[in-house]
């Protein structure tokens, strides 16, 4: 295989602390250099110069519609899509059809993945079988099939006992679970958040407690078991610091948002746009400034995009029958530019910890680092290219996205998964 020099960029490795112009040389899977200057006459050259280097993106949230929706997404477009916008690693929820809940499906997905060639695809397995949130599937024979954590993501476990359980059993395989925390009798048929704008619209609403009472619930359960738990998209003020206080006093908790949360308050919804639909529901100003706070002071580890794909027929709708959920890939690295870094000036080293060395930590793999010897697995991206997020430049099976025909700021321009070009634009 020929080596690869990535020549100019400004590498940013925030587990190593490296902010500075430099040369990447990759022979085989490896970084094998990295150097002020590099010469190499055989290598096939990548011009990186205004351009930022970094660890490959990994998602620890997303969902794949494979096995089940395949009109929806499967796990080649789902892993185009991934790569497009700069993930080089994600992780699929089980809310497929069947669950991911036993080991026939898991090597279904690492076929396909393997098949599809692009990036790296992690299935999450399910807590309980079908995800019913009764009866706990096989740990063991999950976690030998190759799952790197467990949920029962798009439904919460409402059974406490079988949580505490299911945190036991987690505990003896070293792998997280991954809690979509939100109350299902709380939350009612809420379509928006609770608040003054659903009062406004007229639409019932889903409250911020309905997150705030599981993610108290779980805390105190993630300390009684001592076992590692990790809370999904989290998006309300309360959550945050309950979380914030939990990790002073030494839970092994961590958590995720989504550029949602911190891009939109619920004034959004006043147009009625289905795309707008997702569950836990874009909430107040008050608590988008939260999450912001909790990203700021690392409460927050992680920014997942929580990919969600969803044919148009069902996402045209009327609102209350629409599903939840908007897509995700293509368009994270954009708003958290335009939010994050341009708007509320967070420094690219504490950005990109969220994307690759914190998700890499809690999957416990050796990924999300830029040093010699590194497994090289890199994204290269303009931080000021302008864009437009059009239908047809969509990687994703699925449109539903509110930024379809929209500017973006910010685009992926390379993508190297196991020191192989997966991705490659120049416009
Ligand atoms: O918005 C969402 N979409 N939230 C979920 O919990 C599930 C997901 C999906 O699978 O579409
Ligand atoms: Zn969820």
């Amino acid at each position: 295989m020929k080596a690869i020099l990535i020549k100019g960029g400004r590498v940013i490795d925030p587990k190593t602390e490296v902010d500075d112009i430099l040369d990447i040389l990759i022979t085989g899977n490896k970084i094998s250099k990295i150097d002020k200057e590099i010469r190499k006459n055989d290598a096939q050259k990548i011009n990186a110069k205004g351009k930022i280097v970094c660890p490959g993106f990994i998602d620890l949230h997303c969902h794949l519609r494979d096995p089940g929706r395949p009109d929806e997404e499967t796990i080649e477009s789902g892993s185009e899509s991934a790569i497009a916008g700069g993930f080089t690693t994600i992780c699929c929820m089980p809310n497929t059809e069947p669950a991911i809940d036993n080991e026939g499906i898991v090597n279904y997905i690492y076929k396909e993945a393997a098949r599809a060639n692009l990036c790296r695809v992690f299935p999450i397995g399910a807590i309980t079988k079908n995800r019913e949130g009764k009866e706990i599937t096989e740990f063991g024979e999950l976690v030998n099939a190759g799952v790197r954590g467990f949920s029962d993501d798009g439904d919460v476990v409402a059974d406490g006992n079988v949580f505490r359980h299911a945190l036991e059993y987690s505990k003896t395989f070293d792998v997280p679970i991954f809690e979509h925390p939100i109350d299902k009798y709380l939350a009612q048929d809420g379509l928006m958040n609770e608040g003054f704008v659903s009062t406004r619209l007229g639409m019932t609403g889903s409250p911020v407690i309905a997150e705030e009472v599981i993610v108290a619930r779980d805390l105190l359960l993630a300390k009684f078991t001592g076992a590692r738990l990790h809370l999904c998209h989290i998006s309300t003020k309360g959550a945050v610091e309950l979380i914030r206080e939990a990790k002073k006093k030494g839970v092994k908790v961590t958590c995720e948002t989504c550029p949602h949360y911190f891009f939109f308050n619920d004034e959004v919804l006043e147009s009625f746009g289905t795309s707008y639909k997702v569950n836990p529901p874009i909430r107040s100003e008050q608590d988008r400034q939260a999450i912001i706070k909790g990203l700021r002071d690392n409460t927050i580890d992680c920014i997942a995009t929580d990919h969600a794909p969803h044919c148009q027929a069902e996402k045209e709708l009327e609102f209350a029958n629409a599903p939840f959920g908007m897509i995700g890939f293509e368009t994270a690295l954009s708003l958290i530019i335009k939010e994050l870094v341009n708007k509320e000036k967070f420094d690219w080293i504490k950005i990109l910890e969220k994307l690759t060395v914190n998700p890499a930590k809690i999957l416990k793999e050796k990924l999300g680092v830029i040093k010699q010897g590194a497994v090289a697995d890199l994204t290269i991206f303009d931080p000021k290219k302008k864009w437009k997020f059009t239908s047809n430049t969509i990687k994703s099976k699925s449109k539903n996205t509110p930024f379809l025909n929209k500017e973006l700021i910010g685009k992926t321009i390379g993508v190297i998964v196991d020191g192989e070009i997966k991705y490659y634009t120049e416009d």
